[in-house]
């Protein structure tokens, strides 16, 4: 036998950080505010309304329900589509013309029937949110165990980059495929807000990666209709000892995603939801705690799968720049008032389908290493 070759990536590595002027592996990341130098924005076009599984009825707003029982499988209103895909683009030309790298996914239709051995779905949803499929921990680049069927080959539409950024030198990882069997779900389950008692069970790892948020050493974590203990512990177990995993604890009836809700700014700065953020968590209590005011969103636009506190789902360029709905004044004032510097960009629209500028992205590099914050 002989050896025909040592596999070893770091060489690579070092090239590509040469190649564009850092010194930075091509996915790092370690927290909300770095220097943010290539960020994935997701697409829209194809969006497919899902099929009303408990999981998805325990999370969109109420009066969604029937929709969702109507229409499932089929694409969601074209005009609709058409101003969300308009207003990432103008999102896309602002981060561009601010020196950021910008990839985007693949588009895929969804509009079509899958089903594993166990389970059949009308179709998927769409690849406009990569927070929730991908979370970029120090320099690993990890896929969620989705708890939606509708979304369980989501991250086809990502693999293409994710290959590329492995043959890059990035480290790629994906947690356990879920079975997602029925007795996963919980269909007989009713939110107080305040119980510890979700839409899933404890019967395999499941997270969506939006509900987490990256300080640091110090990550944090809500459970939720889609992310259970199991889920947290794999995540937890996967980047090891260096990072400490603290569960947040908010009211919300129906959790899902965390960053509507909880959002650290900058070192110091924290912005938080004030109806669901009762109490501030105590390792903040030293930061300025800025609290969102409520969306200016008029209550005739149409929301299909959440909340109108999207409003404070910004994305950080760096611990000043943030880019924020140009409709949104009462938080653009308050983001001025405490040193920040709002970029503005339209996107109502894309609030339609259940997120905004954070929701929308995942910041695969930003210039900065691992630090303690709290
Ligand atoms: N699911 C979160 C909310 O509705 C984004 O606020």
């Amino acid at each position: 036998m002989t050896i025909v070759q040592d596999v070893n990536l770091l060489e690579e590595i070092k090239t590509y950080a040469n190649t564009q002027g850092t010194n930075y592996p091509i996915v790092n990341s370690y927290n909300e505010w770095d220097p943010l130098e290539e960020v994935i924005v997701g697409v829209v076009e194809g969006a497919t309304i899902p099929d009303l599984e408990v999981a998805v009825k325990a999370t969109i707003p109420e009066d969604q329900i029937e929709y969702f029982q109507k229409n499932a499988g089929k694409k969601f209103p074209q005009e609709a589509i058409n101003a969300a895909a308009k207003e990432l683009e103008e999102f896309v030309n602002i981060l561009e013309g601010e020196g950021i790298t910008v990839r985007r996914p693949d588009k895929i239709n969804q509009a079509r029937s899958y089903g594993t051995q166990e389970w059949q779905s009308k179709g998927g949803l769409y690849q406009a949110m990569p927070r929730d499929l991908l979370i970029v921990i120090g320099d690993q680049i990890i896929e969620s165990p989705l708890a939606w069927r509708s979304r369980y080959f989501e991250i086809f539409s990502f693999r293409e980059m994710l290959k590329d950024y492995f043959k890059k030198g990035g480290k790629w990882v994906a947690a356990p495929k879920p079975e997602l069997p029925d007795h996963f779900y919980r269909p007989e389950y009713v939110s107080t807000g305040n119980d510890d008692e979700y839409a899933i069970n404890e019967f395999e790892p499941t997270f969506d990666a939006a509900d987490f948020i990256r300080c640091g050493r110090d990550i944090f974590v809500q459970k939720s209709n889609v992310t259970n203990d199991f889920g947290i512990d794999w995540l937890a177990r996967q980047i090891g000892d260096k990072f400490r995993v603290h569960k947040l604890k908010f009211t919300d009836s129906h959790p899902m995603h965390v960053d509507a809700t909880f959002m650290p700014l900058a070192p110091g700065h924290l912005l938080l939801n004030p109806e669901r953020a009762t109490e501030i968590p105590s390792l903040f209590k030293s930061w300025n705690i800025m609290y969102s005011p409520k969306s200016t969103l008029p209550k005739s636009h149409p929301m299909y799968m959440s909340s109108s506190w999207v409003n404070m789902n910004i994305l950080m360029l760096d611990e000043k720049r943030v880019v924020v709905e140009r409709q949104e004044q009462p938080l653009i004032d308050l983001f001025k008032k405490n040193g920040f510097e709002p970029i503005l960009c339209d996107f109502r629209n894309f609030y339609s389908f259940g997120g905004g500028f954070h929701c929308a992205t995942v910041d695969v590099r930003r210039r900065g290493g691992l630090q303690s914050y709290v």
